[in-house]
């Protein structure tokens, strides 16, 4: 068959998916219909879909067919992010997945539907969650580093539920929070909400100024740090033991709270004690399993100290009443039986594999990550604008997000955040090169 009616076939099914013709979740014709429709070799219908799998514009799903993905995406950390003309990359946010997990979840139904206690997910359990479940957290904690009682186990809706939760249990409107410079919007959306001064630290990707933040808790009343204490989003440090204890060490002598976000800690297992090791009786641990399982499951879990065991089921019940049964059942299961294990190891090689990559497309420039993690921080020359950059990517159909986005001063850094973990493997490379070539490319 002539290349130019692939092309062709090609092209009209991305256009009918790009503008809409095709709705997410349609199910396209077998590969056997597609070619007899058009004329063509069963291999070729295969390569046609193979393509628009690469482009992330559909989905096989094996056994059911060949399914149109969702353009529509997530909304972005900071409400304000920019449409694409059409969806090439998301460098924006991380959703790493493995192949096999929309397989798995689709087993684990089935079993739920076959053999599950259904009145059981049907009825709403205790706010921070059932003894068995809150134990099967706390013994995955331990190979991260905490040892805990299921009782100081607190299940939520993801981290940034469990944020909420912290600063609902931690503070009153005005209270102030100490962060890094540049640090996780999501701090911002919620400092915003509950009144909150947010005030910041220096922290570079060397890691953050802790003699500043001394300074800053012997002057102010701070009711809490928060801190990420392992790779670092989006600078991508990862605090030495010598820094941890200092932190301890500060917190403890100005009595203040730490909120330690633990969400992508897992990429980094051996990273050092938490805080939560160090500073227990202060330390408000949060974390979810968005990076390591599936960011749409929502389920997180809060480790705090004794003191504050029943004002943060308190506050749980008046954000939610809890978390969903249904979600917690699947999701303790497979933290029991080694399937979060088996993912977190996939993700670690992932993640190196896709800095391997970055690394490699983005020689040369000011790209600072550690080889770890699914993000790296990309310093723009003087002369380029990080908006204008954003911007011409977006038109190209690749998503970044911005340094405005982190900042919590007022004068953001010329610089972009890269997501590497959504975008499929093949993907990668050409949405690195383009930015590469953007900002290369820049007028003077
Ligand atoms: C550092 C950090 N904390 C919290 C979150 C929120 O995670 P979740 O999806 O579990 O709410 C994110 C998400 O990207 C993150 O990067």
């Amino acid at each position: 068959m002539p290349n130019s009616r692939y092309t062709a076939i090609v092209d009209g099914l991305t256009a009918e998916i790009r503008d809409g013709h095709l709705a997410p979740g349609t199910r396209l014709p077998t590969h056997r219909d597609l070619a007899q429709q058009h004329g063509i070799a069963l291999a070729t219908a295969t390569r046609v879909y193979a393509q628009l799998a690469r482009a992330g514009l559909v989905v096989g799903e094996p056994g059911r067919g060949t399914f149109v993905r969702d353009q529509g995406g997530y909304g972005g950390l900071d409400g304000r992010r920019i449409a694409p003309a059409s969806r090439v990359a998301d460098l924006s946010f991380n959703q790493p997945l493995a192949e096999d997990q929309a397989e798995q979840l689709r087993e684990a139904l089935r079993q739920m539907a076959a053999t599950g206690d259904l009145h059981s997910v049907l009825t709403q359990h205790s706010p921070a969650g059932l003894t068995s479940q809150k134990a099967a957290v706390a013994t995955y904690l331990l190979d991260r580093g905490i040892d805990v009682p299921p009782d100081n186990v607190v299940l939520t809706a993801g981290s940034q539920h469990g944020l909420d939760i912290a600063l609902r249990v931690l503070t009153r409107p005005g209270s102030i929070i100490a962060v890094d410079e540049i640090t996780y919007p999501g701090i911002k959306l919620l400092a915003d909400d509950r009144a909150l001064e947010l005030v910041p630290f220096p922290s570079d990707p060397g890691g953050p100024d802790l003699d500043a933040l001394a300074a800053l808790c012997s002057n102010r009343r701070v009711a809490a740090v928060y801190t990420i204490p392992t790779l670092h989003n989006p600078l991508g440090y990862t605090m030495s033991r010598q820094q941890r204890g200092r932190l301890a060490e500060i917190a403890r002598r100005c009595d203040c709270a730490l909120i330690e976000d633990g969400t992508y800690a897992f990429l980094e297992p051996h990273s050092g004690p938490t805080m939560y090791a160090l500073a227990p009786e202060r330390t408000l641990h949060v974390a979810s399993l968005s990076k390591n399982l599936a960011t749409g499951l929502r389920f997180g879990f809060n480790v705090v100290p004794d003191q504050y065991i029943s004002r943060t089921k308190e506050a749980v019940r008046a954000s939610s009443w809890g978390t969903s049964s249904l979600v917690t059942a699947f999701v303790t299961s497979w933290l029991t039986d080694g399937t979060v294990t088996r993912l977190e190891k996939h993700r670690r090689s992932d993640a190196r594999e896709r800095q391997r990559i970055a690394h490699d497309v983005l020689s040369g420039m000011n790209y600072h990550a550690s080889m770890s993690s699914y993000y790296g921080w990309l310093r723009l020359p003087d002369h380029v604008r990080s908006d204008h950059i954003a911007h011409q990517l977006a038109d190209d159909g690749i998503l970044v997000s911005t340094a405005e986005a982190f900042c919590v001063t007022t004068h953001p850094p010329n610089a972009l955040r890269l997501a590497l973990g959504t975008p499929l493997l093949p993907e990668l490379p050409r949405a690195l090169h383009r930015v590469r070539q953007v900002v290369l490319e820049a007028p003077w």
